[in-house]
């Protein structure tokens, strides 16, 4: 330990701590300007300098550590006198050009960390700032990213965040002397640079010479909300900036414990501008046939807009009346729901309409990444952490995931865990991935070959002999048939099935297990539930489950496919993977809702698409979700949909799909309603209502609650946080969640099996059933 004093105050601190750390550490704050704590010291600005006995000069406090009996003065007169002049120096070369302000005259920009610490310190921002612009304002044609270095400092936070958080070294500073400059690339455009516009430039850069191109003149928000990112299933947590009832800007923010921090991708910091869409459906809609009770014509007839009563009343009638003849209704839930509306999606289906025909849109299109890994090690989820994984892996294999632009938070900290670890990372897709550019290997197989791939980097690790013999003994269930179908793919048959040469597969395999633990993560591009099989039998082969680091890593693509499984979004399932076929799970759900559940499972996604085109499925209800969009058998559906005699959709604005509805009950975005997502990696954070509704719309829960009372009983609910509290009675990996508890800042990962739990960031394998090796 160092002993030294700072101002009045004698401590001790660790070795190679550095002064600003130092004085932090007892409460005494040094202003900087070019350092960041997310980002490597520069010691550029000279603005955090410091008295030190002994020392000619001030010494910057953000870069130089801490020695034996070191005397420090923060706040001298020469300190302070020193500040001023650097604040004089940056000002004399900066501009404000006064355009930060809406409908004002010119204003100075007071979020401006530079223009703050020049009030602070008493200098005159006026007349010390250069009285005339060099650069353009608004100098880059990115469509996100607002450039004006009149204002820039050059402290080069924008450099070393684009390196360091983005791993895309888009900036960097060139030109000597008074022409210096921060240039994108060659000098040319950021976009041209490689940009890819996650703005991580913008929230480090101190002055707003790096602004959000969408809000730089949209003024200050009234109110700041923390929420989660309604994307992808990384789980951002971000603040929605609210001006005036509209979200004029999305900020990060440091201070949680989230695992984003101040990241965000593209998507989450700037693709907020549906909320206010102009194509919003502001109003229930019926069907004019349904309101004059005619039989329904060719393409339906036109829609008329309607109240709530009206609309709710109509669809509950014909749906009782279509469920109480017997006839088959289908269900489709969306991956962007809440959980809370997830778990009502399945009641719905379950206790309101009578089906277990009930499961998330989105299988029509890609299926459940997780697939297969529930029926051999007995996982739903990602067994372990985004953190630990990026962390403690000593190689990734990345197979069937365009990581970067999938979830792109969790694909840059792969990416910078790669550059600053030297973590060797196996990539294997069909295409060129952007995460390739990082990859110790790249694999080019056939799509679709998955599985052959993973059994043939098997056959080699078995003929090396480089298994894990304890986890063999540890896990012997089926080890014996396992090894007998991956005897049948040495490396010469899976080169020809797959396509990837076999030297390729031994040095494949040879990095996985020369550096364990290795972490195994896939997406969208593992198509059949035999590869993801296969993948679980590989961690087990590697010895790579139960440790951080390591793991079962599958994707899910949206924002809360996690969670709609876990509600039981599902044919087979009710929520908390209770099987249908189960009567003492049956039990406490009929118990809890009130009526029969059907033991047999329900059709899924696909099926009930295509027994609606057969007219065996005669009605539909699609929660928040354009199948016609979104999938790619669009003209297929399009014609099953077209024949279904009654479709019922609940979402936010006209698509493609409202052609063919005759009942459109309009929902909200994530920005206008409170409850819960769940990440990829199973935890849960809270959506925060930021906006009042807009129009008459509603948030899907209170829809459903809506019709749910007209259809049955048991739909009294007057907030999600009750909701949530069912959910927790009846699904035992849920059992400890709450509102308050996320509320208070809690990090719940599932399971978390009681109030006085917290949750498990590694899902310990064997916890939903006997852990068993797969054979196909
Ligand atoms: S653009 Fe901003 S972050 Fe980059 S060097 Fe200039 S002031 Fe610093
Ligand atoms: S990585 Fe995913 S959750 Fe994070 S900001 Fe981007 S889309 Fe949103
Ligand atoms: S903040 Fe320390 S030199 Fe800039």
């Amino acid at each position: 330990m160092i002993n030294l004093k700072i101002n009045d105050t004698v401590l001790d601190v660790k070795e190679g701590t550095t002064i600003l750390n130092a004085a932090a550490s007892v409460g005494i704050i040094i202003p900087t300007l070019c350092y960041h704590k997310d980002l490597s010291p520069f010691g550029g600005c000279r603005f955090c300098a410091v008295e030190v006995s002994g020392a000619r000069l001030p010494m910057t406090a953000c870069n130089t550590p801490v020695a034996p009996q070191m005397r420090v003065l923060t706040d001298s007169p020469t300190v302070i006198r020193y500040r001023r002049a650097i604040l004089r120096m940056l000002l004399a070369n900066y501009y404000d050009a006064g355009y930060k302000r809406h409908n004002e005259k010119f204003v100075i920009d007071e979020d401006n960390e530079l223009i703050r610490f020049a009030k602070q310190y008493d200098v005159d921002v006026a007349s010390a700032m250069a009285k005339h612009p060099r650069y353009l304002v608004d100098s880059d044609p990115n469509p996100f990213v607002w450039v004006d270095r009149n204002k820039c400092i050059q402290c080069l936070r924008c450099v070393r965040a684009c390196a360091e958080i983005q791993g895309r070294f888009v900036w960097s500073q060139s030109y000597r002397g008074y022409k210096a400059r921060i240039v994108a690339g060659d000098d040319s455009t950021m976009l041209a640079s490689r940009c890819e516009s996650c703005g991580a430039c913008v929230v480090y850069c101190p002055t707003g010479a790096l602004d959000n191109k969408m809000s730089v003149h949209k003024g200050r928000a009234d109110k700041l909300v923390r929420t989660t990112c309604t994307y992808c299933g990384v789980g951002c947590q971000l603040d929605l900036n609210v001006k005036d009832g509209k979200v004029i800007r999305v900020t990060s923010n440091r201070d949680d414990d989230s695992f984003n921090g101040m990241h965000l991708c593209v998507k989450g910091r700037y693709g907020y501008e549906f909320i206010h869409h102009p194509r919003r459906h502001a109003k229930p809609r019926v069907r004019e046939y349904l309101l004059k009770n005619e039989p329904r014509p060719a393409e339906r007839g036109k829609f008329v807009d309607v109240d709530w009563d009206t609309a709710l009343d109509i669809a509950a009638k014909k749906l009782k009346q279509l469920r109480d003849g017997g006839a088959q209704i289908g269900t489709l839930a969306s991956g962007r729901l809440l959980n809370e509306e997830s778990y009502l999606v399945s009641k719905f289906a379950r206790q309101a309409l009578g089906t277990n025909n009930v499961d998330i849109a989105s299988n029509l299109y890609s299926r459940n990444e997780a697939d297969g890994l529930l029926d051999s090690l007995g996982l739903p989820a990602m067994s372990n952490s985004f953190d630990d994984v990026a962390a403690d892996a000593q190689a990734f294999f990345v197979i069937g995931s365009n990581l970067t632009e999938q979830h792109p938070v969790f694909g840059a900290r792969i990416r910078q865990n790669v550059l600053r670890r030297r973590v060797k990372m196996v990539v294997a897709s069909p295409d060129f991935f952007n995460i390739e550019e990082y990859a110790a290997l790249s694999l080019r197989h056939k799509a679709g070959t998955e599985a052959a791939l993973v059994n043939g980097l098997m056959n080699v690790i078995l003929e090396k002999g480089w298994e894990d013999k304890d986890a063999l003994k540890k896990y012997p269930h089926g080890f014996k048939e396992a090894k007998a179908m991956i005897d049948g793919y040495a490396p010469t048959r899976v080169s020809e099935l797959t396509g990837v040469p076999a030297d390729q597969l031994y040095a494949a395999a040879e990095i996985l297990a020369s550096n364990r633990p290795a972490a195994v993560l896939w997406g969208m591009g593992v198509s059949d539930p035999e590869a993801t099989r296969a993948l679980a039998n590989l961690q087990l082969l590697l010895g790579n489950l139960d440790v951080a680091g390591g793991g079962v890593n599958p994707l899910r693509a949206q924002n809360n496919s996690q969670g709609a499984s876990d509600m039981g979004c599902a044919p087979g399932f009710l929520p908390g993977y209770q099987p249908v076929s189960d009567a003492n799970a049956r039990g406490r759900f009929e118990a809890a809702w009130g009526s029969p559940i059907r033991a047999e499972a329900g059709m899924n996604a696909l099926r009930i698409i295509q027994a609606a085109g057969e007219g065996r499925v005669r009605a539909l209800y699609i929660v928040g979700e354009d199948i016609l969009n979104t999938s790619p058998e669009a003209a297929e559906f399009r014609a099953d949909l077209e024949v279904c005699e009654f479709v019922v959709l609940q979402e936010m604005a006209a698509s493609e799909t409202t052609r063919y509805a005759d009942v459109i009950l309009p929902d909200v975005s994530f920005a206008e309603k409170t409850g819960t997502f769940t990440s990829a990696e199973r935890r849960l954070q809270m959506v925060r209502q930021a906006i009042e509704p807009l129009g008459e719309a509603r948030p899907d829960w209170q829809i459903l609650a809506e019709l749910g009372g007209r259809l049955a009983s048991g739909w009294d609910y007057a907030t999600p946080a009750q909701i949530m509290d069912e959910i927790a009675a009846l699904t035992p990996i849920y059992a400890g969640v709450s509102h308050d508890r996320l509320q208070r800042g809690e990090r719940l990962q599932w399971p978390v099996e009681s109030k006085a739990h917290n949750g498990a960031p590694i899902l310990p394998i064997g916890s939903f059933g006997e852990v068993s090796w797969a054979v196909g």
